[in-house]
């Protein structure tokens, strides 16, 4: 029987490129991966070509291009670039086009990447955090969850997928324990006593293979985490990895976002939602069911003993 075309936008990043390899994985599955990037000649792209992914170009900018990388899949993946542009704006219009294209092109299950409005919990008025941009609290999550409604708007059937911090920021994102002047390295999180839900980015795409073999999740909102884990604990474990004491440093959400990076005031608040709605945001990403998704989600632990080399110690 002929296989079932995933379109996965991002295929060449983490989330994307966890899908394509998780479809890959299972040769005998039900889906076939189209990659869709920018650039069908990079070595990302060649390296996914090579594994036996169908390459095809797109950009999320142009809905038309959209549309003509969805044609006659089944499925389509969807996710959004926020740390390439900072600009909520700009991931609303991404979303909507990637929205009106799967309904042009007939997709029948789309899983849109998202996460919470955080709004709906704290209003622009609630001055516990500042308001962002003139009309945000947590730029990066109050846009995508309100994109979600040009998915029921645009009457596709879809699967909104709540996902977590990535482990992966202790690598690429400087998020990783430092050096403080005495050489004892200290893991800063400003949440703290507070759970936050964690996952190997590589798992995202496990997960969401998972959810294309379950028509069931159509129509849909769920959430995925590896570990719901403390400052202190990641802290722990991160001693136990690297074999040297890591100090948990839980800094104050308003001390975050004054560290002056780009994006520390967006991160900031997120930290500071995520530990004061611990209850809800943990609540949202169940690990049994992420587990049931993918057998093969990583603990913290886990994640550590694989990638622990990788991990810049400033
Ligand atoms: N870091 C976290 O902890 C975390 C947690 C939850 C959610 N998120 C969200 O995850 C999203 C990013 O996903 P990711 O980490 O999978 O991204 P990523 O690893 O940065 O990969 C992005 C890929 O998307 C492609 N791309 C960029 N702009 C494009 C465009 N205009 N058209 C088509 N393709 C484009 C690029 O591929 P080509 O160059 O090949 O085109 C790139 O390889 C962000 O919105 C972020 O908020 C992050």
């Amino acid at each position: 029987m002929a296989k079932k075309t995933i379109a996965v936008v991002g295929a060449t990043g983490a989330q994307g490129g966890g899908l394509v390899r998780a479809i890959l994985a299972d040769p005998r599955g039900e889906f076939a991966p189209r990659a869709l990037t920018r650039d069908v000649n990079s070595a990302k792209a060649r390296e996914l070509a090579k594994l036996g992914a169908e390459v095809v170009a797109v950009n999320v900018d142009d809905e038309a291009s959209l549309r003509r990388a969805f044609h006659g899949a089944y499925g389509a993946y969807c996710v959004t670039f926020f740390w390439d542009h900072f600009s909520p704006d700009k991931e609303k219009a991404q979303a909507r086009a990637m929205a009106q294209a799967a309904k042009g092109a007939g997709v029948k299950h789309v899983i849109w990447s998202t996460l919470e409005d955080t709004r709906k919990w704290v209003p622009l008025t609630d001055t516990r955090m500042p308001t962002l941009q003139g009309k945000y609290k947590v730029p990066h999550f109050d846009a995508k969850g309100e994109a979600n409604a040009f998915f029921s708007e645009a009457g596709v059937p879809t699967t909104w997928l709540n996902t977590s911090f990535y482990w992966d920021n202790l690598i690429h994102f400087g998020m990783g324990p430092k050096k403080g002047p005495d050489g004892k390295l200290a893991f800063v999180l400003p949440m703290g006593d507070k759970k936050l839900p964690g996952i190997a980015a590589e798992d995202i795409g496990r997960c969401a293979y998972g959810i294309f073999k379950r028509p069931d999740l159509i129509g849909k909102t769920v959430g995925i985490a590896g570990e719901h884990l403390t400052g202190a604990q990641m802290a722990a474990a991160l001693a136990k990895a690297l074999g040297q004491d890591v100090a948990y440093n839980a800094v104050t959400p308003a001390a975050y976002r004054g560290f002056g990076f780009p994006g520390a005031d967006d991160l900031g608040n997120m930290f500071q939602f995520k530990a004061d709605f611990e209850k809800d945001f943990c609540g949202a990403r169940d690990l049994g069911f992420s587990r049931s998704l993918n057998p093969q989600l990583q603990t913290f632990a886990q994640w550590l003993a694989a990638n622990k080399e990788r991990i810049p110690l400033g």
